[in-house]
């Protein structure tokens, strides 16, 4: 069979290269790829971005079904579309992904059907907003209620940084109509996780828990970025957490979307702050697999994706289960120099396999911001490549995937030396 992935990032990368290894597939499409995906063996840019050009593509090449990589295109609606032509795809609707695309919806979602998640209120008007801040006191969360490609959430230490987040998003318009609302919330403590599941409408699916790192710098420092590297599986999700989050978040959204006439189909990921006394809540919900946490979790992944997907469009994911190498797996992000402000692109990129992910024993190379210039890999994003690395222990796998790292070069080339380091302290503890 035939498959196409959407999107063009490291999860993308990792997504057809796991499609692929399933003995049933023929080719993976990936629209619009990277240079990590025209590379790989099995798989095949598609230079379309356009839902309907992407519908028209998967009738013309007979897919057998889409799985989408991002959430624009499903807050865009690509789901409904490709329904309403009798394409198969895995995703949530339009309706479904605002879960993701308003965080006012998210919230006033979870309020309404009892899923914990930090008090909020939400605000247009500044000056409301501003008595909001000053009542609720500091430190507190302000985020955009809209889409903001991971610059929407402010953590304020201060009412003077709250005050400005305002401003920013309500007042000076920066954020345009992604932050012509915000929601202001209560400032929660604990350890972040990863809690992805594939939902069919009725029935749930866990993947394996992951942690990513999103400070640019070691240490947690430095400013938010779409995420310098991941671990799976992370201690903080002990089978207890496990079971809660099910229990208290997932089973209750999965219901709730559905008594609400918006099933959900598709990944659902619940970004977790799991609270010093072991309760959960809700920071974020996403309707898509994590970038960079795929990576991790494919590499773990030992049944076929496809099967699994399979009984997910088909309503049986009950059917279903998921082996997973008990191993833990590494990723580390190499971002561009000036990432995430002013990512410098177009610098060459050496130390790479002349071919595919595959990188020496247990180690893979997923490409997000790569071009394929002629022969020559050249940088294209904040985000160039994850090392992704298999280890006995955390720092197996950190070893592996760090020597690969460092065997990797590009002008500008930064990366943290740290990913997994608070997974390793936690076993340590644990053991
Ligand atoms: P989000 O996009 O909502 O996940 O927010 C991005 C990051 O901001 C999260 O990964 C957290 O580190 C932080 N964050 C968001 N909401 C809160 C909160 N209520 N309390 C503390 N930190 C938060
Ligand atoms: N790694 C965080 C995200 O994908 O939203």
């Amino acid at each position: 069979m035939k498959l196409l992935v959407v999107g063009a990032g490291g999860r993308e990368h990792a997504l057809a290269w796991k499609l692929s290894r399933s003995p049933r597939v023929r080719r993976v499409y990936v629209a619009p790829g990277n240079g990590g995906t025209a590379r790989e063996p099995g798989l095949a840019n598609v230079p379309i971005t356009d839902i309907d050009a992407l519908g028209d593509f998967a009738a013309r090449e007979g897919i057998a079904f889409t799985v989408v990589g991002p959430e624009a295109p499903l807050a865009a609606g690509i789901v409904d579309r490709f329904r309403a032509r009798g394409l198969r795809i895995f995703g949530p609707t339009q309706r479904a992904a605002q879960l993701e695309a308003s965080k006012h919806f998210a919230k006033s979602f979870m309020q309404r059907h009892g899923i914990p998640t930090a008090a909020s209120e939400t605000f247009s008007e500044p000056a409301a907003a501003h008595a909001c801040v000053d009542r609720r006191g500091a430190p507190i969360v302000v985020k955009a209620d809209g889409l903001a490609a991971g610059k929407g959430v402010v953590v304020a230490t201060s009412l003077a940084q709250a005050h400005e987040a305002i401003d920013t998003m309500l007042t000076a318009n920066r954020l345009g109509e992604a932050g012509a609302r915000v929601v202001i919330e209560d400032f929660l403590q604990g350890e972040e996780a990863s809690f992805i599941v594939l939902v069919d409408g009725h029935h749930v699916l866990a993947l394996a828990s992951s942690q990513d790192h999103k400070r640019l710098l070691d240490a947690d420092r430095g400013p938010n970025t779409g995420g310098m590297g991941a671990v799976s599986p992370t201690p903080a999700v002990t089978s207890e957490i496990h079971a809660r989050v099910l229990r208290e978040i997932v089973r209750p959204t999965v219901d709730g979307m559905a008594a609400d006439g918006t099933p959900y189909t598709g990944f659902l990921y619940a970004g977790l702050m799991i609270e010093p006394g072991g309760a959960v809540r809700t920071l974020e919900f996403n309707c898509r697999m994590g970038d960079p946490e795929t990576q991790p979790i494919l590499v773990r992944m030992k049944s076929d994706l496809v099967d699994v997907i399979e009984h997910a469009l088909d309503g049986t994911l009950d059917r279903a289960s998921i082996d997973w190498d008990r191993r833990t797996a590494v990723g580390v992000v190499l971002a561009a120099g000036g990432y995430p402000d002013a990512p410098r692109k177009g610098d060459e990129i050496t130390g790479l396999p002349r071919a595919g992910a595959a990188f020496g024993d247990d180690c893979w190379v997923f490409h997000a911001g790569t071009v394929l210039e002629r022969e020559r890999l050249v940088t294209a994003g904040g985000r160039v490549l994850c090392v992704t690395a298999l280890g006995e222990s955390t720092q197996a796998a950190q070893g592996r995937a760090y020597r690969a790292a460092e065997s990797i070069r590009f002008a500008g080339m930064q990366y943290r030396s740290d990913i997994g380091a608070r997974a390793a302290s936690a076993a340590a503890t644990r053991d």
